[in-house]
């Protein structure tokens, strides 16, 4: 008896192993081509809000932190090197709550931020230091403004201000605060989530509002007028529910609809990985359980792009508009002994997956997602960075933004795999997720994610359209799918080189469990 269950949790290890051994086969088609990777995707988003802009950039120009006008240079120093296409700002829900004329010239008042924490405003972070901030990361600005308490007059002076080259007393005002030449605005969300904290408006109120500001906020950079035009986004879903279907629906046809006098070419689309809104996960203390409930929810974002798409397509089929998740990441329960309303929360393995997952998912919707902005950029939910007084650390996310950098308006090559299934009780899901892309210089990448906790992932590689000769790059993975980065340990995920060369005509990858990795292909 004892012999046979010996031979048998034998052959159950030698099966498993056989198992976890067998490679998976993926093939690169570098002969086709698909959409670009818009760099826009990779943005970020910095609203008014807990240690995000206060602490996270701004420490003011008395500050002994070093810093350039005011904006911490460590922090500056590391967006640098991710190279941040767009920042989103001033908000979120702040947004529909900010006047910009208070954030500017040499008195600023102290107002308030009801939104998050019902702290004091003090405004020494405006529309100037928000222009120099993405300035200095070489970065371009996606600014909301606002609907849901504003005015359209108030936001058309606030372009007019920030783009005219005309003498106009607005144009003087900005030149006497420093900044004489036009700025250039990129990106100009009209309203932030105006089905919710934005205003509570019905989709017919929103496009009756809509309608006026597309209108009227305009922008008179000369830079701006042919090429380079700035793009307007409308507010977008938030969700699944039938009133979000409806909400894209109502704004679709009626931009199909519409008459010369205004349009658009953004639509926004807001999700974030929760599994319970009334009882959100720890982003520290957890197991597999809770990895994979959260990469399961997360991988929910394609079916919600898919279904969004859809009704985009019936209205438009040649993909003017784009669709823009200027809101994305995880969203956790609050870090003990801070401010709820501050969302503050840590960083691990965990999210370093759930952001690859994400890029690549947007990556193949290329055609239609061209703009995207993880929440929020620095101390805020799923962040790039943590500070603390004169530290900061980066985390796992940042480092995924980095190795991800070659994407940047990279053009789409498809790439085929069977990617196994990873299990955890009743979840399955993909284990192994790539995309493909041929940067401007012809170099081609590959980003492969191995979701698998525990075993290393095997992959044969092949190519077609070239012969490949190696693999070069850097992946990232963790002791645990719960390792993070702290101000004291700030290495503890980091990415680590990685390189394969052909042997007898086979390419084979190792990837570690836990793990993102991404290679040039020679
Ligand atoms: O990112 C935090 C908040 O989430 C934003 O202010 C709002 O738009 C969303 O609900």
């Amino acid at each position: 008896m004892c012999k046979f269950l010996t031979c048998l949790v034998l052959a159950c290890l030698l099966f498993s192993i056989n198992v976890y051994a067998q490679a998976i086969e993926m093939t690169i088609d570098a002969s086709k081509v698909g959409p670009k990777i818009d760099r826009h995707i990779f943005g970020q988003f910095a609203e008014h809000l807990g240690t995000g802009v206060y602490e996270g950039i701004w420490v003011g120009l008395d500050s002994k932190i070093p810093n350039t006008r005011g904006i911490r240079n460590d922090v500056v120093a590391a967006l640098k090197a991710i190279k941040v296409p767009n920042v989103r700002w001033p908000g979120g829900c702040f947004a529909d709550e900010y006047h910009w004329r208070k954030g500017i010239g040499s008195k600023r008042p102290q107002t308030l931020n009801p939104n998050w924490g019902g702290v004091i405003e003090p405004n020494t972070f405006g529309t100037h230091e928000f222009m120099d901030f993405i300035d200095q990361i070489g970065s371009e600005a996606f600014l909301s403004i606002n609907v849901g308490s504003g005015t359209p007059q108030e936001a058309a002076e606030w372009l007019e201000y920030l783009t005219t080259d005309q003498p106009t007393d607005l144009a003087k005002e900005r030149a006497a605060n420093g900044h004489s030449a036009p700025y250039k605005i990129p990106f100009l969300g009209v309203g932030n989530e105006s089905w919710d904290c934005g205003g509570n408006m019905t989709p017919d109120y929103y496009l009756s509002q809509l309608k006026v500001y597309n209108r009227f906020v305009r922008n008179f950079n000369p830079a701006q007028r042919q090429n380079d035009q700035m793009l307007k986004i409308a507010v977008g879903p938030g969700g699944d529910e039938p009133r979000f279907t409806d909400w894209t629906e109502a704004i679709m046809k009626a931009w199909k609809d519409r008459k010369w006098s205004w349009d658009m070419q953004g639509l926004s689309l807001h999700n974030y990985t929760v599994v319970d809104w009334g009882k959100k996960h720890s982003s520290t203390d957890f197991g597999e359980k809770e990895y994979a409930e959260i990469l399961k929810k997360t991988l929910e974002m394609d079916g919600l792009i898919a279904r969004n798409s859809a009704i985009m397509d019936k209205y438009d089929p040649e993909k003017k508009i784009a669709l823009v998740v200027d809101e994305w990441g995880a969203w956790y329960a609050p870090q003990s002994g801070s401010d709820p309303g501050f969302l503050v929360q840590q960083n691990s393995q965990r999210d370093a997956i759930l952001a690859a997952l994400n890029l690549n998912i947007f990556a193949r919707r290329a055609d239609r997602v061209r703009i995207a902005n993880i929440a929020q950029m620095i101390n805020v939910l799923q962040a790039m960075i943590l500070t603390d007084k004169e530290k900061l650390v980066l985390t796992p996310t940042y480092h995924v933004f980095k190795m991800y950098v070659p994407f940047q308006d990279a053009t789409f090559v498809p790439v085929r795999f069977d990617a196994g299934t990873y299990t955890y009780g009743n979840i399955t899901l993909p284990r192994i997720d790539a995309i493909a892309a041929r940067d401007k210089s012809g170099k081609l990448w590959l980003a492969v994610t191995n979701v698998g906790p525990k075993p290393v992932a095997k992959i044969d590689l092949k190519t077609l359209g070239i012969s490949a000769g190696s693999v070069t790059g850097e992946t990232l993975t963790a002791p645990k799918v719960d390792s993070i980065n702290t101000i004291d340990r700030p290495n503890t995920v980091v990415p680590k080189p990685i390189y394969a060369k052909a042997q007898n005509g086979k390419l084979v990858l190792n990837l570690e469990p836990r793990s993102v990795t991404v290679v040039t292909v020679e």
